[in-house]
């Protein structure tokens, strides 16, 4: 009945009332472990770490029943007499929101946050920039959000059909937006990793200050890969330095994001540079896999293996830490199923079951795993749910869980323990049937693979 499945559950006999009072020890143990016992005489806790006694606090909630995750939950509940024991798997357990492609208003941003931790996962990339917003407020460069933050229009659906949404959109957080979602994601175990994507994916910066680009233009309105990059020269190399000393300065996490992705004319140098000046400010830079071809980066650089696991596997070889996030088994905005009324298919089908069965390769030696929701066609937090749940779920499992899974057994529990949970949260998840009349899009053209 928990989500993720701990390592061990036994389930005694009977239940107790409980309301609320757990007794707390601090043990030796596995990073953000702990051990649980509930018996007639209450409810005690051996935790590794501040993080195993939040776990431990998640677990409890769980077996308090899906009222426990209403606003308002009951003062008492009744709790299985039961003893886990649990630690997870890997110690990156992440999700990346794209919040350049749309964006996702702070509260919103907030109740993910609630939504991370509820499954025990613990790193959220903020895709922060690309090239149809800026999303970061800059003190030193406000055109940044001012003009970069903003686009007249979208595509409508996927770019092939030609259509355009006929509607503007826009927004930015401010750097006490971010500090509070910073904080608020500390206070529940979680780390918020930033990402400013250079030298591509760049147009919305390069629209505000048209001096950073081989050319100029508008913040984007398309879709796609976009042929303009940032000039490899020494100003534009400086600027971003101190763009990214204000995100130093918002962002106190070791790991930071750089991109590097699909810069088809990108010049290496400037990833490179990038990537040495956060080393040089005692960080961590964190990039998409095709960062491996722009020649040495400094040691422990954080590599996000998107393309495959082939680039992961290299960037082992060669000394760095790297995360597994496989565009096919683990890009959430991917379409569900084949269902004629999956809304906006696009990209290759991804079920529940196919991420449940995502196995890391070189588990033992990589950091962890992400799951990433990319946001050109979830443009609300309504459709952010349909996609994200009940995969992001499953995925939990994956990164928590001890290897050994049986998908029968994780799929009646989800059905009839986790789906009432997310209910309870107000989650506008993917029934397991297909989406409801509401959530299919009828006319807005996909592009299934
Ligand atoms: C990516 O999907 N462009 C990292």
């Amino acid at each position: 009945m928990i989500l993720p499945r701990p390592v061990s559950f036994t389930r005694g006999d009977g239940e107790i009332s409980f309301d609320g009072t757990v007794h707390v020890e601090r043990v030796t143990g596995p990073a953000e472990g702990y051990r649980l016992s509930v018996t007639p005489d209450g409810v005690r806790v051996w935790a590794s770490d501040d993080a195993g006694e939040f776990y431990a606090r998640q677990t409890v909630r769980q077996l308090s029943g899906p009222a426990a995750f209403r606003s308002v939950a009951p003062v008492r509940v009744a709790l299985p007499v039961c003893e886990v024991e649990d630690h997870p798997r890997f110690a990156w357990r992440g999700v990346m929101l794209d919040v350049a492609r749309h964006f996702l208003p702070k509260h919103d941003l907030l109740r993910y946050v609630d939504l991370l931790a509820v499954h025990k996962l613990n790193v959220l990339h903020l895709h922060l920039t690309d090239d149809q917003g800026w999303r970061f407020e800059s003190l030193k460069f406000p055109r940044l959000h001012e003009i970069g933050g903003w686009r007249p229009d979208s595509r409508f659906g996927d770019r092939r059909s030609g259509g355009m949404a006929g509607r503007p959109h826009g927004g930015y957080y401010t750097q006490d937006d971010l500090r509070e979602v910073v904080a608020y994601a500390a206070l529940r175990h979680i780390t918020v990793v930033p990402e400013i994507d250079v030298p591509g994916h760049s147009q919305a910066a390069i629209a505000a200050y048209p001096e950073l680009g081989v050319s100029g233009g508008e913040v984007w309105t398309d879709w796609g890969i976009n042929p303009n990059v940032l000039k490899a020269d020494e100003s534009t190399v400086d600027f971003y330095r101190q763009v990214f000393d204000e995100v130093l300065d918002v962002f106190p996490g070791e790991v930071v994001g750089l991109g590097g992705d699909e810069a088809e004319a990108g010049d290496g140098r400037f990833v490179r540079r990038i990537a040495q000046y956060l080393r040089q400010r005692g960080r961590r830079p964190f990039g998409w896999d095709e960062v491996l071809g722009v020649g040495p980066l400094p040691s422990r650089t954080v590599i996000a293996s998107w393309r495959g696991e082939d680039a992961g596997l290299t960037a082992l070889e060669r000394g760095h830490d790297v995360v597994m996030c496989p565009e096919k088994h683990v890009y959430l905005d991917y379409r569900q199923s084949d269902h004629p009324a999956e809304p906006i298919p696009v990209g290759t089908v991804t079920t529940l079951e196919d991420v449940y069965r995502y196995e890391p390769a070189a588990a033992d030696r990589v950091l962890g795993a992400q799951a990433n929701l990319w946001t050109e066609h979830l443009d609300s937090p309504r459709r952010l749910d349909y996609a994200a749940f009940p995969r992001l779920s499953a995925f939990a499992e994956v990164v928590w869980s001890p290897v050994a899974r049986d998908e029968a057994e994780f799929l009646t529990r989800l059905a009839e323990h986790h789906l009432p949970r997310l209910d309870a949260l107000g989650v506008e998840y993917r029934p397991l049937d297909g989406p409801r009349p509401w959530q299919a899009l009828p006319g807005v053209p996909g592009f299934p693979r």
